[in-house]
């Protein structure tokens, strides 16, 4: 866990008090749940333009609730879905309740996903019900583009209630939706900003591709990744990186601190459990680790 050291941020930005406002509406493989108390630690010491260039569910901003914010990912359907969840709630989740949740139910809806008119109201309910519904909350594609996640069978939860559509529907009317590479996110940020940045673990095994289909993160991006958020450090920018292992500590600045935390992850693919593991945070804001 990370605290604001006594000497304060260093970083000239109101202080922020952080207050959990509540979940996301979306279950995502590689989530930080359980870290949720000593990223929203940076964030109080930092404060500021929040900005998510790989938002997934977006667990940390959904906890934050932030003034203003820049989420963004690759995943088109994703951005979709936040902007429908953004602009109607109510209708995502009238129509998500009308949807049956029998292992039948979801072979027919994901079908019906994979080919109804991409980046409509549609899709982005079809989107919701098959993150509910599918196995682990993982998102995977085939070569031709098409969902391909098992059904979740005994581990599906309800639907989330109206309320928290609404809830996030409020959050995510604070903040700017966009379906871009992390690269443009990241080079578009000025000084001011809070930067999260949660990258897909680089790997060259089958599980990254399972998790994040057939566009994985490879070498250059993680490279990209590090010269970016050096450059944005450069600007102003306050940032967090969370990456699984210490790799890529020879390529941050040496001044940058680190803390521990406990991740669950899918081990297997489908056929596989979930293990918790630990993962890094890197911060180049002046706090410190608790443990
Ligand atoms: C580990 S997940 C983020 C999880 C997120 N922190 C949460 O709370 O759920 C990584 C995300 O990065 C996205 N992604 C993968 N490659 C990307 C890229 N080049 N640019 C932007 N987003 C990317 C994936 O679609 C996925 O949603």
């Amino acid at each position: 866990m990370w605290l604001p050291t006594a000497r304060g941020t260093g970083i000239n930005r109101p202080a922020y008090q952080a207050t959990v406002h509540g979940p996301s509406f979306l279950r995502w493989a590689g989530s930080k749940r359980r870290s949720l108390a000593t990223l929203a630690a940076a964030y109080a010491a930092s404060g500021g333009h929040y900005v998510e260039p790989f938002a997934g569910s977006a667990a940390l901003f959904f906890s934050l609730s932030p003034q203003s914010a820049l989420l963004a990912d690759l995943n088109g359907h994703l951005v979709n879905a936040l902007r429908y969840v953004r602009d109607c709630p109510e209708e995502i989740y009238r129509r998500l309740s009308k949807l049956g949740r029998s292992e039948i139910d979801y072979y027919k809806i994901r079908s019906a996903f994979n080919n109804c008119r991409p980046f409509g109201i549609e899709a982005a309910v079809f989107f919701v019900y098959l993150n509910r519904n599918c196995f682990n909350g993982l998102w995977r594609t085939n070569l031709k583009g098409e969902f391909n996640v098992p059904y979740g069978g005994k581990e599906i939860g309800e639907n989330p209630p109206l309320a928290l559509f609404e809830v996030c529907s409020t959050s995510l009317k604070r903040a700017t939706l966009r379906h871009q590479d992390f690269r443009k996110t990241i080079s578009s940020v000025a000084e001011e900003a809070f930067i999260y940045a949660d990258p897909p673990y680089f790997t060259t095994s089958q599980r990254v591709f399972v998790e994040y289909g057939s566009k994985s993160f490879g070498k250059e991006d993680l490279r990209d990744l590090i010269k970016e958020l050096i450059l944005a450090t450069r600007r102003g920018a306050a940032i967090v990186l969370s990456y699984h292992h210490s790799l890529i500590a020879d390529a941050l600045p040496s001044t940058w601190r680190k803390t521990a935390v406990q991740v669950t992850r899918n081990v297997g693919g489908f056929s596989g459990s979930r293990k918790v593991e630990t993962e890094m945070l890197w911060t180049n804001l002046p706090i410190e680790s608790v443990t």
